[in-house]
């Protein structure tokens, strides 16, 4: 079988790769095929957005595609960045001007007060008829400051309570294991070895 990740970002393509590696699954990516269209995140949810992407090169390539929409929910903040989460600090922004305006509109709010939860929704779109949706989340608590190299967009700055430390201080196996987006996928890999199982 062959799957299509309908996404350009490396950082979730290289953990969606090692959670779905030991699948007799062929997993391809843009740079596999000459020219597929960019698709415009331009729906207000999660999922929207998931369908959207999914659907889109599922039509371009008639091959099975998969897609995630990620978003971080501040308490204090009333939920943003949310589904706004990759351009919260404007256009064409990078992953460090996004944490900056983050840590700057939490300036003030106290530790007791810095509740946060990343979700993610995928979208495993088989055929037109056949499409499954799951979700996964990780609580957490946004820090004062950056910690941590690993991983990618707001991970130096996403803290777990038990441990203290950064999405960044984890190893890409570690974040996995706690991650949304390491939860949602495992939802996916049982429904793909399932599929999988049976042709
Ligand atoms: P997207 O719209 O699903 O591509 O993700 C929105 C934004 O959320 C990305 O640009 C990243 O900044 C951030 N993001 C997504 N997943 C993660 C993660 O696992 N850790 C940290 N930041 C993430």
């Amino acid at each position: 079988m062959r799957l299509v990740l309908a996404t350009h970002n490396r950082d979730k393509i290289q953990e969606i790769n090692v959670l779905l590696q030991e699948l007799p699954i062929q997993i391809l990516t843009f740079e596999d095929f000459d020219s597929l269209p960019e698709v415009i995140e331009d729906r207000d949810t999660l999922e929207g957005n998931a369908e959207k992407k999914a659907r889109e090169i599922y039509e371009e390539t008639g091959l099975p595609a998969m897609a995630d929409d990620t978003g971080l929910f501040v308490h204090a903040l009333h939920g943003e960045p949310g589904v706004y989460s990759s351009r919260y600090a404007g256009e064409n922004v990078t992953y460090a001007d996004n944490r900056h305006l983050l840590l700057k509109n939490m300036e003030d709010v106290p530790l007791k007060d810095r509740d946060a939860e990343f979700r993610t929704i995928i979208v495993l779109m088989l055929n037109e008829d056949e499409k499954f949706i799951v979700e996964g989340s990780c609580s957490g608590y946004i820090g004062f400051k950056e910690k941590g190299t690993m991983g990618f967009g707001y991970d130096p700055i996403f803290y777990l309570k038990e441990s203290g430390k950064s999405f960044a201080e984890l190893s890409l196996a570690e974040k996995n294991e706690i991650s949304h987006r390491g939860r949602a996928l495992k939802k996916i890999k049982k429904i793909l070895e399932e599929i999988t199982k049976n042709t």
